[in-house]
Parts: structure tokens; sequence; C-alpha cells
């Protein structure tokens, strides 16, 4: 049988090239900006399958191009960039990255709350730039973050493990979901189901983990703003449109919160001009689950859905069943 023809549109890391190797042969995209649309156009065409970053817009375009193609595995956890039932009309397989990065995109979550509740990359910058003048009393007093109360939205594996890390800080935590968690789970993380309006209301620091749909999308808004406190902070690792951005913007210009820390942004790589001039929030290219570690596995769980369609096993991270009948 011959082997399946397969882009990578990115070069990916050494294990998963490894893999992907030995069974198929692979276009690799490896040029250090993204593929342009008409690049990658071009390249998906007489594909078998295809591995995609979450840059890559997966839609019934694309599938019109390549009509060979039976497989699309994202190298990323979240999918809103792909038409889901735009590829099972096409009988195209879809798979993401789940599990392998919860626990490093807990840890940036933190990252970012500590960063923007505790000033530090103001004092960074002071820092670096010479214009630290010596200690003073009143010199970058932030929010505490111990025995606060952390709001989760969206109680999932990453919320979960960000409300777990809560723990060493003595907070008290809230969250809220479509679905309420398992009382075991609640238990073990100390954590209250509450809804969205009670979690704006009672937290400190609001930590948002919900995927992009139409009913998440600005789901934090103008007046879901107003109605955190004054001292609060807000957290974004999930993605850029689930906040207003301009809302947002206005809310921190205004006062209306205290802070906050982004990873992703409402459309990347462009960032609020607004925002970018503001001192109370941190702002970072969506790097949440960037360690070398979670990366490869991530390349590697892509790799494996791959392999695994190809050699007529059902691909362990299939989003899209009904295709394999
Ligand atoms: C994802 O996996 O959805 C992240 O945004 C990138 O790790």
């Amino acid at each position: 049988m011959s082997r399946p023809s397969i882009l990578s549109t990115h070069p990916l890391f050494p294990e998963a090239r490894t893999m992907l190797d030995a069974q198929c042969d692979v276009e690799y995209w490896s040029r250090p900006e993204r593929p342009s649309r008409a690049e990658f156009l071009k390249q998906v065409a007489p594909k078998d399958g295809l591995v995609c970053l979450l840059t890559e817009k997966i839609d019934s375009e694309m599938l019109a191009t390549a009509p060979r193609l039976k497989i699309a595995a994202n190298v990323a956890v979240g999918y809103d960039n792909i038409s889901v039932p735009d590829c099972t009309a096409r009988k195209v397989v879809v798979t993401n990255t789940p599990g392998v990065l919860d626990e490093t995109t807990a840890d940036f979550a933190w990252t970012l709350l500590m960063t923007v509740a505790r000033r530090v990359a103001e004092g960074e910058e002071m820092c670096r730039s010479g214009k630290w003048a010596g200690w003073n009393l009143d010199q970058l007093c932030g929010g505490d973050v111990w025995g606060k109360t952390l709001g989760v939205v969206g109680f999932g594996r990453i919320g979960r493990a960000v409300a777990r890390r809560s723990r060493g800080f003595g907070m008290k935590v809230i969250y809220t979901d479509a679905i309420r968690a398992p009382e075991a789970a609640e238990h073990e993380l100390g954590a209250r189901f509450v809804d969205l309006e009670t979690l704006l209301r009672d937290a400190d620091f609001v930590s948002v983990h919900v995927p992009l749909m139409a009913e998440t999308r600005h789901l934090i808004s103008t007046e879901r703003l107003k109605k955190m406190k004054r001292t609060a902070y807000l957290i974004n690792t999930a993605r850029g449109p689930v906040v207003d951005n301009e809302a947002l913007y206005q809310a921190l210009r205004e006062g209306t919160i205290a802070g906050a820390g982004l990873d992703v942004h409402e459309q990347e790589p462009r960032i609020h001009p607004g925002l970018v001039s503001l001192k109370n929030v941190v702002l970072t290219p969506h790097i949440a689950s960037a360690s070398i570690e979670t990366r490869t596995k991530m390349a590697c769980m892509a790799a494996e859905n791959v392999l695994a369609l190809f050699a007529g096993r059902r691909p362990p991270n299939v989003l899209n069943p009904e295709v394999l009948g």
C-alpha cells in the first residue's frame, strides 16, 4: 500500500517528525512565518492528511480544494479554527490534543495572575530602564493574592488545574460552568458552584477557561466587567474573543477593574492598541502551553492521530466519530 501523503504546516518537534516520517510522506512547512492562505491551500490540495496549527482555517473552501483529505489533526486542544460540521459533511476526521497541556496552561494562568497583581512587568521595566531611584514605601504596591477569592469561569480540566494551585495560596474558590462538577471534584478543590453574575461580583481574580463558541463570544462584556469589583483582576488564557477587548480596554482605563493578564487576543496577532498603552495589563503572545515538554506532547498526539487513521485504527482524539461509521 502506498504511504499517505501528509502536509504538516509546521516542522513540529523531532519526536513527532520521527513518528510521522516512519509511515508517511510528509511535506513540512518550515519557513519561520506562518503560510499565507494561498500557500496553505496550494500545499494541502493533493494531500491525504493534514497536521495543522490553530492559525490555519479549515472551512468549506479549504476542504473543496483538498478532495483526498481524510484527516485534519489540530496541534491544539481548542479547535475553533476548524469547521467540524464542514469536515463531517466531507467525511474528514478532525482531532485535537486534549489533556496534555492542562497543567502547563494552568501554570501560565497563574504566571499572569501573579505578574499583574504584583506588578512584576512594571518592576522589571523599572529595573531595565535605569529608572529605579531606590526603595520606597509605596512603590509598585499591587494587590494581595493569598487569602483572596478565585473565580474560575469554565471548570474543565484546565479550570480545575488553576483552582488546584490556589490551595497553596489559601484562597476561596468559586466557579461557574454550564454543567456543575461532581461533588467529589468540588470537595477536592474546595470549590463552590455559583452563577456567572455571582462569580463576577465576588471574585478578586476571574480566570477564563471556556472554549470559543457562539455562546462564549464576548462572554466578558462591558456589562459583565461592570459587575466585577474595582479591585479585581481578569485573566484570559482561553481564546481572545471570549473577552470583548474594546470593553476591557475601557474598563481598565476607567478603573472599573484593577488589571488584566491576557495571553490570548481578539484578532491575533494584532493586539488591541489601547491595551498596549496601559500599565495595568500584562500581555503575552498566546504561549500558555508553550513548554518544550508540552508542545512536544501535543505534536506527538497529532502525529499519533494521523498514524492511527491510516493504520485503520480509531484516532484517539477524534472529535467527529460519526465519520468513522
Ligand atoms: C490550544 O491548545 O488550544 C492552545 O490555545 C494552544 O496550546
